[in-house]
Order: structure tokens, then C-alpha cells, then sequence
């Protein structure tokens, strides 16, 4: 089927534009396609660095809740970082173990809202507070039971600035110098601190990850004599995705190898430090799940706009653009005009004569009505137009690494539905896991209760 394709490898599937559309004509567009493969890969070299590092990994559930991947996770024996008792509810119905021996699920959060202090109670979840008053709260509530501090410790740094976890302008977890005010605290409320916790920034590059890992590795050194009883220190998130490579699956082992003699040495040093043998963690989101799914749109048409002259009013910025219009927007994936995120996109149409002509300059927009329902997008939050060959009407258009913060992240802006999930089995069957949001689903939540 080499003439269906454009500049899109598939590297797990076999699936071209027939393929592809089969499942739009069953589901609609747009759509996620996950890819079930990619993920068990992905899961094993998480697990190779854990082991060879001798620390247990977690997975950061909010990078993609659904609920096919947190059982995947499950099997394969990744416990659960959940950050709402909605995630607490979701891991334990997807069948994680309640309570904590062994602290299958911990619950890290900045607030408690809605049914997070709930959760915590009725399946014993240990919580991980990253707020001073959250101690308070718990003991409000009833919770006599272990506990762990997500610390700030002063550095992080993430993909963008917006993604930092650390640092004096982060509004995550307890400040560093705050610990023994909170060994107080905790001991006065008969709480055992029995995990430190710090998350150094989401997506970083890796040699910064690496360096601050150490750093920290050097903070929670220097923590631990406040808290007698600590049983584990968690390293957070943050593994990097590679999001430029057009071949994901070949980094897959080189990118994270650093890892596993890095933390093989803070193991032993934590040990020795504490003198206990204490579990180290780390849980990570995005590595797991980024290249996992592909969000899949329909072309519906191309347009162009033209440079204006100088003398005309506001608005006329900018020479003329290629715009591919597609019925995917960030409803669907906001990475891009959240934080002008790039992800590969591809093309595929059924025509049979021949690749399209060469590639030129895109932007690829979205429905929404919203100008910057863009997903051609820089970090300075541009336009960044696209060398793409051009596709034509009907054509599907694929969006890559698109299943860490993805679907996740969606949302009903303009009252549009969420897009239906799409699961490939690794003997290459398709499963819908979500179905497509519909009006009715979007309005059952509207009443006229008067209060
Ligand atoms: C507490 C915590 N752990 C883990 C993660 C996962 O981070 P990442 O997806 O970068 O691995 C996050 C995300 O920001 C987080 O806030």
C-alpha cells in the first residue's frame, strides 16, 4: 500500500489510509488510536531502568487516565501516582489494590478537592500533601494513618517554563526549609512520615534532568535525619519524550539508559545515609504513554490568505499563509497552543498517483473559534508554519506522540464532544475503549435546582 503513504512511517501497525479509514468510518474524526505495542514497549524500558536502578516505578496516571492503560500499567506490576480522588476511584476500580501494604496508589496533591480527602479514607491511600495546612485537614478528617511530604526543593525545571515543578515561583509541594516545622506537625498529629517526595519538572532535557536528579538526590541526602521513620523517597516524574524524532521506538532504550547507573547509586546512597532499606520511586507520565496514541483528523479543507499592503488597518500582519483546516482543534490536543508544543504530523489520502508534491509551508487549524485553535504552533506562542505535503480534502491527517497530555487534557469548549478512543491490540484488532461525547452527555450535568 506504499501509495497511500505520504511521510508517515508507521512503525508499530500496519496500518495505512484504508486502514485508517475504516475506523473513521466506524467512530467518526476525529479520533485517538493507541497503539498497544508501543505501550508494553515503552512499559519494559521503564521497568529495565527501574530494575537496573533498584527503584520502583509509578505511573503518573494524569498523563492518560484511560482506564486500558492504567490496567496495562497494573499487569505489569507499575503501581499509581494519582493527583484527585477521580484518580484515586478510577486506578482502584481499574483494579489497583487498596491500602498500603504495599502503597499501590498514593494520592499527591496540592488541595484536597471534591472527594480527594474521601478517597483517601475509604481506600486507605496513603497521601502524599503538598501544603503545610493539608496536615490539618487530615487530621480534621479522621486520618490517623502514614503519610508523605511532596517538598519543593528550591529547583525544576520543566519543557517550558510552565511546566516548572520546583523553584521559588512553583506553587508545588512544602517549601525545603519548611521540614521540620512539618516533623512537628505530623508527629503532633500522630502522623508517620514515611515517604519524601519532590517532582523536578515535567519534560526537561535530559541532561538537566539528570542534574537535578543528583541535586536532589543531595537534598533528600540532607532531609532525611528529620524524618526517623521515612520508608521511601520518590523522585517524581519528568522523563523526557522526544517529540522531534521521527523514530521513537529507536531512542527508546538510549534516551533513558543514563538512568538506570544514576539511580543504582542513589539507592545505595540513600541506604547508607538512612541506614535503612529504604524504597526509592520514581513515576513517570509522559515517557510512558507520549508515543502511545496518534490523534487522527479528517482534512476538510484547504485555504489561503495573501500579504496585505503596509497602509492597511490592524490585522495585517504576517505574509499569506496555507492553512490545512482539519476537525481536530485543542479541544482535542492542547498541548500546542497551551504551551506551543511541537508534535510530528503526517498525511495520508487514498490517491494512487503518486506522493503529492513536494513539501511547503503549512499551518494546520482547527474548528474551534478561537484564533489560536492552531496546532502548527511555537513556544512563543506563533504561528510556526509547517513543511507538510499538501494534502487534499479528505485526507486524514495524524498527529503524533500525542497520548501523554492528550486526551487527558481534552475538554467541551464551543460544547464539542469528547473524540472517541481507539485501541490496537497487539495482534493489530481494533477496540473502541471511549466512545464520542455527545450533546446529551454534555448537557446531562445542566439543572435548574433552586438553592
Ligand atoms: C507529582 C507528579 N508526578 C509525576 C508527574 C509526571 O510528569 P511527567 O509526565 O513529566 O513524567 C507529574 C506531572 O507534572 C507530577 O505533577
Amino acid at each position: 500500500m506504499e501509495h497511500n503513504r505520504r511521510d508517515w512511517d508507521w512503525h508499530t501497525s500496519p496500518l495505512d489510509f484504508n486502514g485508517l479509514d475504516s475506523i473513521a468510518a466506524k467512530v467518526g474524526t476525529p479520533f485517538w488510536l493507541y497503539d498497544a505495542g508501543t505501550l508494553k514497549r515503552r512499559i519494559g524500558a521503564v521497568k529495565r531502568v527501574a530494575a537496573e536502578g533498584g527503584v520502583m516505578a509509578r505511573y503518573a496516571m494524569k498523563a492518560c487516565s484511560a482506564t486500558r492503560v492504567v490496567r496495562e500499567m497494573l499487569a505489569n506490576g507499575i503501581w499509581i501516582d494519582a493527583v484527585s480522588g477521580n484518580e484515586v476511584v478510577r486506578a482502584i476500580r481499574a483494579g489497583a489494590a487498596p491500602g498500603q501494604s504495599p502503597p499501590v496508589v498514593v494520592l499527591t496533591a496540592d488541595v484536597f478537592r471534591d472527594n480527594a480527602l474521601d478517597a483517601i479514607m475509604q481506600y486507605g491511600i496513603l497521601p502524599n500533601i503538598g501544603s503545610p495546612g493539608m496536615l490539618d485537614e487530615l487530621a480534621r478528617a479522621g486520618y490517623k494513618g502514614n503519610i508523605a511530604i511532596r517538598i519543593n526543593p528550591g529547583f525544576g525545571h520543566g519543557h517550558v517554563n510552565a511546566c516548572d515543578t520546583g523553584g521559588p515561583s512553583s506553587k508545588h509541594g512544602i517549601w525545603f526549609s519548611q521540614a521540620e516545622e512539618i516533623a512537628r506537625q505530623a508527629a503532633l498529629h500522630a502522623m508517620k512520615v514515611v515517604m519524601l517526595h519532590a517532582h523536578i519538572g515535567s519534560g526537561p532535557q535530559m541532561e538537566e534532568l539528570l542534574a537535578n536528579l543528583r541535586r536532589l538526590a543531595n537534598e533528600f541526602a540532607r532531609t532525611a535525619p528529620i524524618f526517623p521513620e521515612l520508608e521511601a523517597f520518590s523522585f517524581g516524574g519528568g522523563i523526557p519524550h522526544s517529540y522531534h524524532e521521527e523514530n521513537p521506538e529507536k531512542a527508546l532504550n538510549d534516551e533513558i539508559a543514563p538512568l538506570g547507573p544514576l539511580f543504582h547509586e542513589v539507592v545505595k546512597r540513600l541506604r547508607e545515609t538512612t541506614r535503612r532499606e529504604v524504597r526509592v520511586e520514581i513515576e513517570p507520565g509522559r515517557y510512558f504513554v507520549a508515543p502511545c496514541a496518534k490523534l487522527v483528523a479528517r482534512v476538510t479543507d484547504i485555504k489561503k490568505t495573501e500579504p496585505r499592503s503596509a497602509s492597511t488597518p490592524s490585522g495585517e500582519k504576517g505574509g499569506g499563509q496555507t492553512f490545512i483546516m482539519v476537525d481536530a482543534g485543542f479541544v482535542d490536543l492542547l498541548r500546542p497552543a497551551m504551551y506551543g508544543s511541537y508534535h510530528r504530523i503526517s498525511t495520508y489520502g487514498p490517491s494512487k498517483s503518486g506522493p503529492p508534491p513536494g513539501a511547503r509551508p503549512v499551518v494546520v487549524a482547527g474548528p474551534l473559534c478561537e484564533s489560536g485553535d492552531v496546532f502548527t504552533r511555537d513556544a512563543s506562542d506563533f504561528i510556526a508554519p509547517r513543511d507538510l505535503p499538501l494534502p487534499a480534502k479528505g485526507d486524514l491527517l495524524v498527529i503524533h506522540d500525542a497520548g501523554a497530555y492528550g486526551y487527558a487534557m481534552s475538554s467541551n469548549y464551543n460544547s464539542v464532544g469528547r473524540a472517541p478512543q481507539v485501541w490496537i491490540g497487539e495482534d493489530g484488532a481494533a477496540a473502541l475503549i471511549s466512545r464520542r461525547e455527545t450533546v446529551d452527555d454534555i448537557l446531562r450535568l445542566e439543572t435548574e435546582t433552586t438553592l
